[in-house]
């Protein structure tokens, strides 16, 4: 590849150069001929000059031809050559499954070289800056949706092991989900997190902005087979605790570990050296209670493996005490509302063992199914 990439140009100039000069000698010897036609006195003197002349043109068009022709054709066995050696690369670099072993993003050289790069990146951006396109100065629809990025939540756009990844989205969807009793498709399921987790409207599903994100989202699904979930997918999942999670101690943990960059009153604070913030916890710039992060056990699973913000599965910094109780302090502080309370889990035996709003199929109450313990509950269905 680095020869062609010098050696190729510079083969082309010289081809080029010879090529011009031919054509200028050619058009001599036709501008010699010219005059001879004209002048009889040339014409009788010189007639052996001008049949090697006349031989001599043969031959340089000749060349001409035959130069121009291997130029083209050398061109055009070099450019598949370079389409085979990329087709190869690529084929190189989409990892093989492995069920056993955590799961990781796809080499981001498979999203530059795609067909569909520019989507790609498109959808990239949208994640990792919604507050670009949405947010109140926002270049596609300003001012729709709170005051987070698809990324707080998704981390590095989707693609962090235990980060809340996408990694499992295009193997697994369309997808019969509970919540809303119906065959939920990737963009469908993006806008649950617009009008939830965003707290805004939802998009048009056939929207550049709709198609790009979920071209994004499929990409980085490159490698999982159709109906599989790696391993490291989504969210962790943090063991139960016999007591209920408690909020006060959770506000201890929320002193300590979080207000230094969420701020004190959660609303976050202004990053430094950026003119971006923390993302707020609670309030009215912050996810709705009909977003994933409302219930206990998504909102543990997020901090125990991402929180404080540098955490890592392989490196947590919470235990799981203090993961179910800051949980259970920032989900009790006010949030806007849940918007779809008469429509979610119209099947109510379906609803998961933390979702915090009755009725339920079992006799446990509401404040159970909000701070646990949960192990009674999850028991209970699995009778
Ligand atoms: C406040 C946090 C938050 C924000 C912001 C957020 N999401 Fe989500 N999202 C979640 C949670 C939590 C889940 C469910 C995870 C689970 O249940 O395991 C989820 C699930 C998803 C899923 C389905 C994943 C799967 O494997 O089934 C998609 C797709 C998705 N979000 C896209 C988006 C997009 C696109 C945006 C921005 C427009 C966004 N989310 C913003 C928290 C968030
Ligand atoms: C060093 C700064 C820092 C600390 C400390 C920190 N966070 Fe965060 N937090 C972040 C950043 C940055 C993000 C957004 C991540 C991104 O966009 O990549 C975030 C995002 C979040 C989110 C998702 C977005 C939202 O606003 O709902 C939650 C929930 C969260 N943090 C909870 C916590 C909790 C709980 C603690 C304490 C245990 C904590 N964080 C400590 C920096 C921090």
């Amino acid at each position: 590849m680095a020869t062609n990439t010098f050696y190729f140009p510079v083969l082309w100039l010289v081809v080029a150069a010879i090529v011009v000069g031919i054509l200028a000698v050619i058009s001599g010897i036709h501008f010699f001929q010219h005059t001879a036609a004209k002048n009889q006195t040339v014409r009788e003197k010189t007639p052996r000059q001008l049949a090697v002349l006349k031989r001599l043109l043969w031959v340089l068009e000749t060349l001409t031809v035959l130069l121009v022709a291997g130029g083209i054709s050398a061109w055009y066995i070099d450019s598949s050559a370079e389409k085979k050696t990329l087709a190869e690369l690529r084929a190189r670099l989409v990892p093989a499954f492995d069920p056993a072993k955590i799961w990781e993003a796809p080499d981001p050289y498979l999203a530059q070289t795609d067909a569909n790069a520019e989507m790609i990146a498109y959808g990239r951006d949208l994640i990792a800056h919604t507050q670009d396109y949405f947010g109140e100065q926002g270049l596609v629809r300003p001012g729709s949706i709170n005051q987070l990025n698809c990324q707080n939540c998704h981390l590095d756009a989707g693609s962090k092991p235990f980060g809340n990844n996408y990694f499992a989205v295009e193997s697994t969807y369309p997808k019969m989900r509970g919540r809303s009793g119906t065959l939920e498709t990737i963009p469908r399921r993006v806008n649950d997190c617009f009008e939830r987790s965003m707290n805004g409207k939802p998009i048009d599903t056939t929207s550049h902005e709709m198609q790009a994100i979920a071209a994004y989202i499929r990409w980085l699904s490159t490698g999982v087979p159709k109906g599989e979930k790696p391993k490291g997918t989504g969210l962790m999942e943090v063991p139960f605790l016999d007591r209920p999670a408690d909020p006060a101690r959770g506000q201890q943990v929320f002193a300590a570990q979080c207000a230094s960059c969420h701020g004190a009153d959660g609303q976050g604070l202004p990053m430094p050296d950026s003119p971006r913030r923390y993302p707020p916890l609670w309030g009215p710039g912050s996810y709705n209670q009909a977003a994933g992060l409302f219930r206990l056990s998504r909102f543990a699973g997020y901090v125990k493996a991402n929180m404080p913000f540098g955490a890592s599965y392989q490196n947590t910094q919470l235990s799981d005490e203090e993961a179910w109780d800051v949980a259970a302090f920032v989900n009790s502080k006010p949030r806007p509302e849940h918007p779809f309370l008469n429509q979610d889990w119209p099947d109510i035996s379906k609803k998961p063992f933390d979702h915090p709003f009755g009725p339920y199929k079992d006799t446990f109450p509401q404040e159970q199914h909000k701070f646990g313990p949960f192990a009674p509950i999850v028991a209970f269905y699995k009778k």
